[in-house]
């Protein structure tokens, strides 16, 4: 999705800018920007395509001389990919870059039409320029503008903005769509994502909803609804440069499928006190989730999925009956709250506009919420009541893995957690539970990675279908849903998720000669009924991969191929299947030789409803 870096300071701009671009090329986008102000007033540079692009249009026209300059990677949606479309754009003596929607764009049109404003784009964006612009003819204040003209706006907005009058200041302000600020040694800069910040500093603040940011060379003031400026509370970041590179790996996915062991690691084991689950230090006590009877966990995409997945463990492990909702739908059919609902809102971004608005929606329907997020003092971290972090560290490629996995483990800790704090289970199971998280699981994903030529060979007979099915029983229908949403989002292969007993009552008719079936058997007690339903399309000419456990009876007289999987634990063999789907997906796509970091059509962090 859409991406925003800015500068200004002592140092030259432009690489600064582009630099920044490179890095958030991750989020998708299909136009890039750059607005630079120098000596003769603001020059701005863009095109449709990639950086690449930007680059040689810079290199044919060079910018000299430019300390103060901001830049965008644009994801179409007012208006398709094109020049003209690209941000930044200009209205009178306004420049701006933008992140988010503008709702009531056509109004604002009109409303400037009839000021005999003309348009260039079909973007709102560019509307939202002629109003500031409005509001700056009449005020001549920056300030006063960015206020009167975003008063004005319904929808999600992040800004930075150029006025032409005050050269080397930077004006930025946000509602629903993230923008950071940060402190360097030569300048202070402004983006839409942490990780474009990392080649430059670690001293970074969130703005606030509704908060407003001036920068100059030597300074950042915040501006919130009173009239008093404020200085930033700078944090420091624990990102580095490097954690946001492919350190030799060939595609973000991969490293992040290998960062999985300590990712995992990272997020649970501060979750875990004298051997025990505990969430204290994220401000949940044993007596918060004793009062907890009823659990919707709300998400979108991977995320609801893990929502899936964590709320099979809920309900197995803690006894807490638990719903999980697709972010988008939850206002639409609001489930019944009883006493005791807990909301468990997760996102990686922390950002994703659906998540925020069902976030919102159960705080105004007086819910308590708790927020499982990836991007620290993002908007869902910050707005949910309480927030547990997972620590996968920056998610680079479109695809999530890492981000999924370590929402599981967090989840699978939380029940543990809560099965304890009511005494569903005793100390000794506890802390056997929480081992097998901490331990277990990080220890299947190694083995399962130490089998990925094993993988690749399977992915050969993927590579080369349009069909696939993901078949699975409860905890691995739920993962199948992810298997098949990996699968298809790299590889464009159409795949779909079937709980395994569903299937004969008619997606069975699709099956053919070759038809691939990955059958996922963690669960031993659902072992037998899925093998039949193995065997249902087998004999209807599927070639089925079944992903089983290694005690399973004689899975070779069923399936074409055999993955086996760990039997120490639940958590053992639940995260060596997750693995093992990943890779699937991952081989397939890149087998094909498609961009697997940034699947066509798709955006990293999906900041719009
Ligand atoms: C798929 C994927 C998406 C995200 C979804 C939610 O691989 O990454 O389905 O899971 O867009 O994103 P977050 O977790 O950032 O809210």
């Amino acid at each position: 999705m859409c991406g925003i870096i800015g500068y200004t300071g002592s140092a030259n701009a432009v690489p600064k800018i582009t630099k920044g671009l490179e890095v958030l090329e991750y989020r998708g986008y299909d136009s890039v920007g750059i607005a630079a102000r120098t000596s003769d007033g603001v020059t701005t540079v863009k095109c449709r395509g990639r950086i690449g692009s930007l680059e040689e249009k810079l290199e044919r026209n060079p910018i000299e001389n430019c300390t103060c300059a901001i830049g965008h990677t644009r994801w179409a949606t007012h208006g398709g990919p094109s020049d003209v479309n690209a941000h930044p754009h200009r209205a009178g003596r306004v420049v701006l870059v933008h992140n988010g929607i503008i709702e009531n764009y056509k109004v604002l049109k009109e409303e400037m039409m009839k000021k005999e404003v003309t348009f260039l784009s079909e973007t709102d964006t560019e509307v939202a320029a002629a109003v500031l612009n409005d509001c700056y003819a009449e005020t001549g204040d920056p300030m006063t503008a960015i206020r009167q003209a975003t008063a004005k706006m319904k929808g999600s907005y992040a800004f930075g903005i150029l006025f032409d009058e005050f050269p080397g200041e930077v004006w930025a302000v946000r509602t629903g769509s993230p923008l950071i600020l940060a402190k360097g040694q030569d300048g202070y800069y402004l983006a839409s994502d942490m990780t474009a910040l990392l080649p430059f500093t670690k001293e970074y603040y969130c703005l606030e909803e509704g908060q407003l940011a001036h920068l100059t060379p030597t300074s950042a003031v915040l501006y919130g609804s009173d009239e008093n400026p404020k200085v930033p509370d700078w944090s420091i970041t624990a990102m580095t440069p490097e954690s946001a590179q492919k350190g030799g790996f060939k595609h973000f996915m991969l490293k992040e499928i290998f960062e999985q062991p300590e990712a995992i690691m990272k997020s649970v084991s501060p979750r875990i006190v004298d051997g025990l689950p505990n969430f204290s230090a994220d401000g949940i006590t044993a007596d918060f989730w004793r009062q907890v009877k009823n659990i919707q966990i709300v998400a979108c995409g991977s995320a609801m999925h893990a929502g899936l997945v964590g709320g099979r463990l809920l309900e197995e492990i803690a006894g807490v009956p638990t719903s999980s909702y697709i972010a988008s739908e939850f206002r639409y059919h609001p489930p019944l709250a009883v006493d005791g609902t807990l909301v468990v809102v997760i996102s990686q971004s922390g950002e994703t506009a659906d998540t925020l608005a069902a976030l919102r929606y159960a705080k105004e329907s007086g819910l308590p919420t708790v927020s499982i997020v990836n991007a620290v003092g993002t908007t869902i971290a910050r707005e949910a009541d309480r927030c547990v972090y997972t620590y996968a560290g920056p998610e680079i490629a479109v695809a999530t893995t890492k981000g999924y996995c370590t929402q599981v483990s967090v989840l699978y800790m939380m029940a543990a957690a809560i099965a304890h704090a009511t005494g569903r289970i005793d100390d000794t199971e506890a802390r056997d539970l929480a081992r097998s998280i901490a331990e277990d699981a990080p220890k299947a994903v190694l083995d399962m990675l130490e089998r990925s030529e094993e993988l690749r060979q399977m992915s050969a007979r993927l590579a080369a279908r349009e069909h696939i099915f993901y078949i699975g029983r409860g905890l691995d229908y739920a993962m199948s849903q992810e298997g098949a949403l990996k699968l298809k989002e790299i590889s464009y292969i159409h795949c779909e998720a079937y709980a395994a007993g569903e299937l004969k009552h008619g997606t069975i008719s699709l099956i053919e000669e070759g038809t691939p079936v990955i059958a996922i058997t963690t669960e031993a007690a659902l072992y037998d009924k899925t093998e039949s339903n193995v065997r249902e399309v087998r004999s209807r000419g599927a070639y089925v991969i079944m992903l089983c456990r290694e005690d399973a009876p004689n899975p070779e007289t069923s399936a074409d191929e055999v993955i086996y999987l760990p039997t120490k634990s639940t958590a053992a063999s639940l995260f060596a299947a997750m693995t093992a789907v990943q890779m699937l997906a991952y081989e397939t796509a890149d087998r094909l030789d498609l961009d697997v970091d940034r699947p066509r059509n798709l955006a990293k962090s999906v900041t719009v409803e």
